[in-house]
């Protein structure tokens, strides 16, 4: 469906630059589309992005096409800001880009900012479009954005709990400052990076998109139990509300489970700031001693070994999700007004929920040795108390998103385990490393 996609021009994609955003911009721009991407860097840094339009330029020589990719735009703004926000979209509506003059000729090893993205400056200051040169005039252009991926957002589960108002302020109150400014501007394709989490507990294998929810604070069903949670929850019925009252607004909200491993490439990956509390971060910082062991939380779990079991799901498969869904999303038609006849067929909602998962669970024993046999060394680990608010298993089912948006995840475990490792392997200090080194070499 690549070539399907291609008929977008421009997508915007917030948090662009961080772990999920930066391989789901890879696999757009592979699809022959351009991105603009919004981020802030506060859990990121702008070389993923130097080396995903590093990574689609290869690949494209590689596949014997032109080796020119489209163009990724970055504007470093918060999606908080009203009026950072409204001053990129209009940027963006009203008028077409020269690309060649606009793009991003980055390539991995070049590091000093300055030097590295000369063109970033004139992405970043509209004035400086009046110095463009004759060639940039010839070039070819790209129009409006059409669609928007809403990956912004902060995700650690523990941190939500002593920081709740940064959490609801970045995660609720910029998602209502992005709607707001798309309708101004008249965009009305939305992709929202949704989470298993909004399922809360008391929900395990299998889990399908009509479990039900519970978002307060009761008992039975559903819990959500933090406020990163709830405020995924809350995003959801903020678009769903959204979607009812503008039948033209067509949204999806997709569910990952665990996302993990990085590009085969291992040019892009995992960089998480501060302290990891998710379970593979946790074991490559034990495989890189960094870390004494992995402290598996909990031994008496209703699973095969008594520890828990996860979704874990490939992050090139999530990024392709997206493309599914944004496909889902442009192509739909509008609902039929209340009342009226389908011929029968189901009536079409302009908004959709779908999870983004194998189907398939894994222990965290049963991680922890798969890691081992791709290090081919044993990664320490002690088995301790659970984790307050762990589930026993958490897996989904798939099917929906199989039928709907005819996708499915295609890497394996054994997969995940590689391209983590080949990702560690050549940045064992994450995106700093190479900077580190090719400021070095001046
Ligand atoms: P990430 O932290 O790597 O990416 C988020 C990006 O958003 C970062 O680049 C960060 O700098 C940017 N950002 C945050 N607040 C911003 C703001 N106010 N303005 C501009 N930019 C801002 O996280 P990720 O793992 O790539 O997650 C992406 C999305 O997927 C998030 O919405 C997250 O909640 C969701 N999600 C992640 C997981 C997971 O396990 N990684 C699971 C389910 C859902
Ligand atoms: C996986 C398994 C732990 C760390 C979280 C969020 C969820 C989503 C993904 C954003 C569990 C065990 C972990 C460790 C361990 N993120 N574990 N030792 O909890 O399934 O989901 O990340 O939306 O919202 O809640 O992922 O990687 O933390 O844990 O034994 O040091 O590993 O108990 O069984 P989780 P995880």
């Amino acid at each position: 469906f690549r070539a399907e996609i291609k008929s977008f021009p421009v997508c915007l994609v917030t948090g662009g630059a961080g772990y999920i955003g930066s391989h789901t911009v890879l696999e757009l721009l592979n699809a022959g589309v351009a991105v603009v991407v919004i981020d802030n860097l506060c859990n990121s840094h702008m070389e993923s992005l130097c080396r995903v339009h590093y990574i689609a330029r290869t690949e494209s020589q590689r596949l014997q096409q032109s080796g020119n990719v489209p163009p990724i735009f970055f504007h470093q703004a918060d999606i908080r800001s009203a009026k950072s926000m409204n001053q990129v979209f209009e940027f963006w509506q009203s008028e077409t880009i020269h690309v060649e003059r606009a793009a991003f000729p980055v390539s991995i090893g070049e590091v000093s900012a300055n030097k590295a993205y000369p063109m970033l400056d004139y992405v970043l200051n509209p004035a400086k479009r009046a110095q463009q040169s004759p060639q940039a005039k010839d070039s070819p252009t790209w129009g409006r954005i059409t669609a928007v991926i809403h990956f912004a957002a902060l995700k650690a589960v523990g941190e939500s709990i002593t920081k709740p108002l940064e959490y609801y302020e970045n995660n609720v109150a910029a998602l209502v400052v992005l709607l707001k400014t798309m309708k101004a501007h008249a965009v009305n394709v939305l992709i929202f990076s949704s989470s298993a989490v909004v399922y809360g507990v008391g929900h395990e294998a299998g889990i399908t998109e009509e479990t039900v929810q519970v978002a307060g604070k009761g008992s039975g069903g559903g819990l959500l139990t933090n406020p990163y949670g709830r405020s995924k929850w809350m995003s959801e019925e903020i678009i769903n509300d959204y979607c009812v009252a503008e039948p033209s607004f067509h949204a999806i909200s997709l569910r990952y489970f665990n996302p993990t491993g990085s590009h085969p490439s291992g040019l892009i990956g995992e960089d998480p700031k501060g302290t990891p509390n998710n379970i593979v971060p946790v074991i490559l910082q034990a495989y890189q001693r960094r870390r004494s062991r992995v402290h598996v939380f909990g031994f008496n779990y209703d699973t095969s070994d008594g520890t828990g079991v996860r979704d874990y799901i490939h992050v090139s498969d999530l990024a392709m999700g997206h493309l599914a869904a944004l496909r889902k999303a442009t192509k739909q038609p509008d609902p039929v007004p209340e009342g009226e006849e389908l011929d029968g067929q189901d009536p079409i909602s302009n908004y959709n929920v779908y999870n983004l998962g194998t189907g398939r669970g894994y222990s965290v024993l049963e991680i922890i040795k798969a890691f081992s046999n791709a290090a081919g060394t044993a990664i320490p680990f002690t088995v301790g108390e659970a984790r307050a608010g762990d589930l026993g298993t958490v897996t989904a089912s798939p099917d929906k998103a199989a039928s709907d948006l005819d996708w499915r995840a295609e890497f394996d475990l054994q997969d995940m385990c590689r391209d983590v490792f080949n990702w560690a392997a050549a940045n064992p200090t994450g995106y700093e490393t190479l900077r580190r080194l090719s400021t070095m070499s001046g």
